[in-house]
């Protein structure tokens, strides 16, 4: 693995603050790592299925062109003109699919939406791999959301063009996972470095069941790729909830020196956690599942002075209103990072980071 501190500067790191809209300020992020565009051709031309995919420091550099973007949004104005996207969601979505469709908007790209397979030739019988095939002549970029895990994979049987995966079933969901470990980082840039002191880390709370949410599952995984961060992952689930993970999960996260507790209380342990991440839904089928309903944020409950809560959305009652106006509110961050997130994967996979590297 690289040595992230390769590409760190010396710079006093920063803490992130939301602005009165809910929006961390990427200055610090943007700082406090130097410019080596290299790393991003890692990216060019490539498929995003999983986490695993990724080099941290393919990842920072990533997260600093995010910054760039969040920072200056007007003074990029079409790096993405004349190539095309189809976004295919054939599974409900507020945020992943509006955030991708408004990333290639902004970088001036044209798009086709599918929201329904059924009007598409699967309805006929049509295979993915053929509609894979036929996605080859009509675009430069696919996004793909679809309640099974598989079809990403028998589409890419026959693609020649990228494809991002956008939720897999239960799978994984790694530009979620991406976007998050983007506003944390915008929270503090300090974590970004190779070694963290220990008694910098953070304790991270995730309210959940990682073995069924693929938001969660990501997330985990892109912690194993910042271990250094952080000082205990603890999990909190519904005591009525059995198989918690999924088999190997924990063992990635201890193998990378995650230390990895897990209760059925968050009272129990509020008062110690850093960023508390909470997701209460998987995407199951045609359905939902509800997980840890027991569980809900509010204002009042005991959190850490400067902790921060994060949540993928769409919110239930888990994650109360009353939270929103609170300086703990890090989930509209987290949702409109996204959108920078995306943008910056999105040039650097259709291979336009030369119209964007220089412009500051
Ligand atoms: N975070 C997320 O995946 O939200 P949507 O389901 O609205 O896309």
């Amino acid at each position: 693995m690289v040595d992230v501190s390769e590409i760190q500067e010396t710079v006093e790191f920063e803490r992130g603050r939301p602005d009165i809209y809910g929006a961390a300020h990427p200055k610090a992020l943007l700082r406090a790592i130097q410019e080596d565009g290299d790393y991003l051709k890692d990216l060019s031309n490539q498929h995003v299925i999983t986490i695993d995919q990724f080099e941290p420091i393919t990842l920072l550099q990533l997260f600093r062109l995010a910054a760039k973007y969040e920072s200056n949004p007007d003074r990029f104005t079409s790096p993405l003109q004349g190539k095309i996207l189809i976004s295919a969601f054939y599974e409900p979505s507020t945020r992943t699919r509006l955030s991708f469709e408004s990333a290639w908007h902004r970088l001036g790209g044209d798009i086709m939406s599918i929201t329904d397979r059924s009007t598409t030739g699967i309805a006929k019988g049509e295979s993915l791999a053929d509609v894979g095939e036929m996605f080859n002549n009509y675009c430069d970029c696919v996004v793909l959301r679809d309640n099974k895990e598989e079809s990403l994979h028998q589409m890419m049987d026959t693609l020649r063009v990228p494809i991002i995966n956008a939720g897999n079933g239960i799978d994984e969901h790694p530009t979620q996972a991406l976007a998050d470990m983007y506003t944390i980082f915008k929270w503090r840039p300090d974590l970004m470095a190779s070694e963290v002191p220990e008694y910098e880390r953070i304790n991270v709370g995730v309210i959940g069941v990682p073995g069924r949410m693929r938001t969660v599952r990501s997330l985990l995984k892109v912690f194993t790729k910042f271990s250094s961060a952080f000082k205990k992952i603890t999990i909190i689930h519904d005591e009525n909830e059995t198989d918690i993970f999924s088999p190997g999960q924990r063992e990635e996260l201890e193998d990378a020196g995650i230390d990895v507790n897990v209760v059925t209380s968050l009272e129990e342990v509020i008062c110690q956690l850093d960023v508390v991440y909470i997701n209460a839904i998987a995407w199951v089928g045609d359905s939902f599942e509800s997980h840890g309903s027991k569980f809900h944020l509010h204002k009042d409950l005991p959190f850490k002075e400067n902790a921060i809560v994060m949540h993928p959305l769409a919110r239930g009652e888990e994650l109360d209103t009353n939270l929103d106006e609170t300086h703990h509110n890090w989930y509209f961050a987290q949702a409109r990072g996204a959108v920078f997130l995306r943008m910056a994967l999105l040039t650097c996979m259709v291979q336009r980071t030369s119209r964007v590297m220089d412009v500051i």
